[in-house]
Protein backbone atom coordinates (compact mmCIF):
# COMPACT_ATOMS: atom_id res chain seq x y z
CA UNK A 1 0.00 0.00 0.00
CA UNK A 2 1.41 3.97 -1.06
CA UNK A 3 2.13 6.30 1.44
CA UNK A 4 -0.75 8.21 0.79
CA UNK A 5 -3.29 5.03 0.98
CA UNK A 6 -1.96 3.92 4.25
CA UNK A 7 -2.73 7.69 6.01
CA UNK A 8 -6.38 7.43 4.53
CA UNK A 9 -6.92 3.66 5.62
CA UNK A 10 -5.80 5.26 8.74
CA UNK A 11 -8.52 7.73 8.71
CA UNK A 12 -11.44 5.20 7.32
CA UNK A 13 -14.08 6.05 7.38
CA UNK A 14 -12.77 9.19 6.12
CA UNK A 15 -15.11 12.20 6.83
CA UNK A 16 -14.44 16.56 6.46
CA UNK A 17 -13.16 16.51 9.37
CA UNK A 18 -9.77 14.35 9.02
CA UNK A 19 -9.25 16.36 6.36
CA UNK A 20 -6.54 18.33 8.56
CA UNK A 21 -4.92 15.66 10.34
CA UNK A 22 -4.56 13.56 7.15
CA UNK A 23 -3.15 16.89 5.67
CA UNK A 24 -1.07 17.06 8.55
CA UNK A 25 0.07 12.92 8.73
CA UNK A 26 1.22 13.76 4.36
CA UNK A 27 3.36 16.64 5.57
CA UNK A 28 5.40 14.38 8.51
CA UNK A 29 5.97 12.15 5.84
CA UNK A 30 7.30 14.02 2.96
CA UNK A 31 8.10 17.18 5.27
CA UNK A 32 5.29 19.38 3.28
CA UNK A 33 2.59 18.88 0.91
CA UNK A 34 3.66 17.62 -2.45
CA UNK A 35 1.19 18.24 -5.01
CA UNK A 36 0.58 14.49 -6.07
CA UNK A 37 0.17 13.28 -2.37
CA UNK A 38 -2.66 15.95 -2.07
CA UNK A 39 -4.41 15.23 -5.27
CA UNK A 40 -3.81 11.52 -4.44
CA UNK A 41 -5.52 12.36 -0.53
CA UNK A 42 -8.31 13.87 -2.45
CA UNK A 43 -9.01 10.85 -4.51
CA UNK A 44 -8.85 8.30 -2.02
CA UNK A 45 -10.89 9.81 0.37
CA UNK A 46 -13.04 10.73 -2.14
CA UNK A 47 -13.31 14.35 -0.92
CA UNK A 48 -13.31 17.52 -3.52
CA UNK A 49 -9.62 18.18 -4.09
CA UNK A 50 -10.53 21.86 -3.15
CA UNK A 51 -11.61 20.73 -0.02
CA UNK A 52 -7.83 19.81 0.70
CA UNK A 53 -6.10 22.78 -0.65
CA UNK A 54 -8.36 25.29 0.66
CA UNK A 55 -7.42 24.12 4.28
CA UNK A 56 -3.77 23.87 3.29
CA UNK A 57 -3.36 27.18 2.13
CA UNK A 58 -5.41 28.43 5.19
CA UNK A 59 -3.27 27.50 7.69
CA UNK A 60 -0.18 28.81 7.97
CA UNK A 61 1.59 25.14 9.61
CA UNK A 62 1.31 24.01 5.89
CA UNK A 63 3.81 23.90 3.40
CA UNK A 64 3.09 23.64 0.19
CA UNK A 65 6.56 24.29 -1.09
CA UNK A 66 10.00 21.83 -0.15
CA UNK A 67 10.44 22.74 3.43
CA UNK A 68 13.62 22.19 5.76
CA UNK A 69 13.16 19.28 8.60
CA UNK A 70 13.91 21.34 11.56
CA UNK A 71 11.25 25.04 11.62
CA UNK A 72 13.27 27.39 13.30
CA UNK A 73 10.22 30.01 15.01
CA UNK A 74 11.87 33.21 16.32
CA UNK A 75 9.66 35.15 17.77
CA UNK A 76 9.36 39.04 16.84
CA UNK A 77 6.15 39.86 19.63
CA UNK A 78 6.90 43.29 21.35
CA UNK A 79 8.31 41.21 24.86
CA UNK A 80 10.76 39.43 22.83
CA UNK A 81 11.57 42.65 20.75
CA UNK A 82 12.64 44.79 23.54
CA UNK A 83 14.77 42.17 25.35
CA UNK A 84 16.79 41.73 22.24
CA UNK A 85 15.43 39.41 19.50
CA UNK A 86 16.41 41.40 16.85
CA UNK A 87 19.91 40.75 18.05
CA UNK A 88 19.26 36.69 17.88
CA UNK A 89 17.43 36.85 14.62
CA UNK A 90 20.51 38.74 13.03
CA UNK A 91 22.67 35.56 14.50
CA UNK A 92 20.66 33.14 12.90
CA UNK A 93 20.59 34.29 9.71
CA UNK A 94 24.20 35.38 9.68
CA UNK A 95 24.68 31.87 11.17
CA UNK A 96 22.30 29.48 8.16
CA UNK A 97 22.82 32.42 5.82
CA UNK A 98 19.23 32.38 5.00
CA UNK A 99 16.55 35.35 5.81
CA UNK A 100 13.19 35.02 7.48
CA UNK A 101 10.96 32.75 5.35
CA UNK A 102 14.38 30.95 3.73
CA UNK A 103 15.58 27.23 3.81
CA UNK A 104 18.86 26.39 3.57
CA UNK A 105 20.66 24.78 0.63
CA UNK A 106 20.60 20.96 2.68
CA UNK A 107 16.69 21.43 3.77
CA UNK A 108 17.96 21.27 7.22
CA UNK A 109 16.32 24.39 8.33
CA UNK A 110 13.55 26.59 7.49
CA UNK A 111 13.52 30.48 9.27
CA UNK A 112 10.40 32.51 9.84
CA UNK A 113 9.79 35.05 12.25
CA UNK A 114 6.60 34.50 14.53
CA UNK A 115 4.46 37.45 16.20
CA UNK A 116 4.39 36.13 19.58
CA UNK A 117 4.68 32.76 21.07
CA UNK A 118 2.97 32.69 23.89
CA UNK A 119 5.81 32.44 26.07
CA UNK A 120 6.78 35.96 26.93
CA UNK A 121 8.35 34.91 30.24
CA UNK A 122 10.94 33.58 28.34
CA UNK A 123 11.32 36.20 26.00
CA UNK A 124 13.53 36.23 23.71
CA UNK A 125 11.67 32.99 22.52
CA UNK A 126 12.26 30.92 19.79
CA UNK A 127 10.49 27.53 19.10
CA UNK A 128 12.36 24.64 16.68
CA UNK A 129 9.40 22.33 16.06
CA UNK A 130 7.57 21.52 18.95
CA UNK A 131 10.78 22.92 21.35
CA UNK A 132 10.56 26.42 23.29
CA UNK A 133 13.95 28.05 23.73
CA UNK A 134 13.91 31.02 25.83
CA UNK A 135 16.12 33.63 27.69
CA UNK A 136 18.10 33.66 23.98
CA UNK A 137 21.25 35.36 23.68
CA UNK A 138 22.72 35.34 19.89
CA UNK A 139 25.47 32.88 20.59
CA UNK A 140 23.20 30.61 22.75
CA UNK A 141 20.59 30.65 19.72
CA UNK A 142 23.31 29.61 17.32
CA UNK A 143 24.80 27.42 20.18
CA UNK A 144 21.87 25.56 20.14
CA UNK A 145 21.26 25.31 16.04
CA UNK A 146 24.50 24.27 16.11
CA UNK A 147 23.69 21.30 18.27
CA UNK A 148 20.72 20.27 16.29
CA UNK A 149 22.39 20.41 13.21
CA UNK A 150 25.47 18.46 14.98
CA UNK A 151 22.95 15.68 16.05
CA UNK A 152 21.60 15.44 12.60
CA UNK A 153 25.05 14.55 10.69
CA UNK A 154 25.75 12.20 13.50
CA UNK A 155 22.56 10.42 12.97
CA UNK A 156 23.11 10.20 9.43
CA UNK A 157 26.40 8.01 9.79
S1 LIG B 1 6.35 38.37 22.55
FE1 LIG B 1 7.68 36.70 22.23
S2 LIG B 1 6.67 35.04 23.17
FE2 LIG B 1 5.30 36.69 23.36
Amino acid sequence: MGKVAEIVAAHTPFTEGDIISALQDVQERYGYLPQPAVDELARLSGQPVARFYGVATFYAQFYLEPHGKHTIRVCRGTACHVRGAPNVMEAITRRLKIEDGGTTPDMLFSLETVACLGACFLSPVMLIGNQYFGKLTPDKAVRIIETIAGNNSRSEI
